[in-house]
């Protein structure tokens, strides 16, 4: 899976801008006791919409974020050109969990059992099935509890031993973000926002 490498290729860097206030190395912190909490709860039967246009951060102090799911995903906004965004580059949890084992850090199905790969088809297939979880339901504010898994997910910082723990404002801005920089790269007059380009992104109402 050659694009799932856009969530993890940027990271070092996103982590470097971003993460710095958020990654506190806290000696003798525990190490994750693995094996990681694998979620357990089964897909919702209720069929799923596809949302076109996503209000996220609606508590964020900086203001509310306006994503425009269809154009991420349809192939308006790409890396690639002429290439739509895969699925899994975002929803990294929705895909086999054979297939997941093999991009460390990333290891989490879910479900945990999974076998599907979301796609595109497999969705105008068999919404039931095709199983989206939000990210909030794993990658919950600080303080509360995780709706799919015990806890919010840790991960080790690249370069230090220290645990970076995926709350919300983390795992979006590392997804986010990380993947702007590298659109950035390659094209630098692309509008997407880069890590330090906050308004652009939280806009207040
Ligand atoms: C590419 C868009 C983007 C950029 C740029 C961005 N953010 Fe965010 N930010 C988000 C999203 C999306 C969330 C997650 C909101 C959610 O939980 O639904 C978020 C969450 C947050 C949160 C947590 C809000 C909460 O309490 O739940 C804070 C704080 C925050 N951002 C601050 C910043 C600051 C400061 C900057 C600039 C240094 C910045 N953001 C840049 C998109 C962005
Ligand atoms: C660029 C990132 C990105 C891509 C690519 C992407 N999504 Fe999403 N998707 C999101 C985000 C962010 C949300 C909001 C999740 C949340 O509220 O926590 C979302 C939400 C969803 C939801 C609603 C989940 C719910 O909470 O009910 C569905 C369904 C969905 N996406 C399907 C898809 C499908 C199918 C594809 C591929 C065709 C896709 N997405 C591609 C980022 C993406
Ligand atoms: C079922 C739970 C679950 C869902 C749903 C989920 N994640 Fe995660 N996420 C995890 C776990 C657990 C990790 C830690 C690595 C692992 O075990 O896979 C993680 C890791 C990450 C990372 C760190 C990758 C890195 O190398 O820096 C990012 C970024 C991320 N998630 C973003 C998202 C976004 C964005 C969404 C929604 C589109 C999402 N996650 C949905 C559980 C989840
Ligand atoms: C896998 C890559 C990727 C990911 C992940 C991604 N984006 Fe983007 N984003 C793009 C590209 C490509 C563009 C279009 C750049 C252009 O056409 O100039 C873009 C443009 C944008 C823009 C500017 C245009 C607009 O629609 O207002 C915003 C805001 C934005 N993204 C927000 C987000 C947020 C919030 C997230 C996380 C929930 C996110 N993006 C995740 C690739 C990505």
């Amino acid at each position: 899976m050659k694009r799932r490498s856009m969530i993890i290729l940027p990271t070092a860097c996103v982590a470097m801008v971003l993460g710095i206030a958020a990654i506190r190395p806290t000696p003798g912190a525990q190490e994750k006791t693995c094996p990681c909490p694998q979620p357990t709860v089964e897909p919702a039967a209720q069929p799923q919409m596809m949302p076109e246009v996503i209000t996220l951060g609606k508590d964020a102090k900086l203001g509310q974020v306006t994503f425009n799911h269809v154009k991420h995903n349809s192939g308006a906004y790409n890396i690639t050109p002429g290439q739509a965004i895969a699925c899994v580059s975002c929803h990294h949890t929705a895909q086999p969990s054979a297939e997941a084992a093999k991009h460390p850090p990333l290891a989490t199905a879910w479900p945990a059992d999974r076998t599907t790969m979301l796609t595109k088809e497999l969705w105008d297939k068999d919404q039931k099935t095709a199983g989206v979880a939000s990210c909030g339901d794993c990658h919950a504010r600080d303080g509360m509890t995780p709706k799919l898994i015990p806890a919010i997910p840790q991960i080790k910082h690249e370069s230090t031993t220290a645990l970076i723990t995926l709350n919300n404002q983390q795992a979006f801005h590392r997804s986010c973000t990380g993947c702007h920089a590298e659109v950035k790269k390659a094209n630098v007059a692309s509008k997407a926002p880069t890590a330090m380009q906050c308004t652009v992104c939280h806009k207040k109402t």
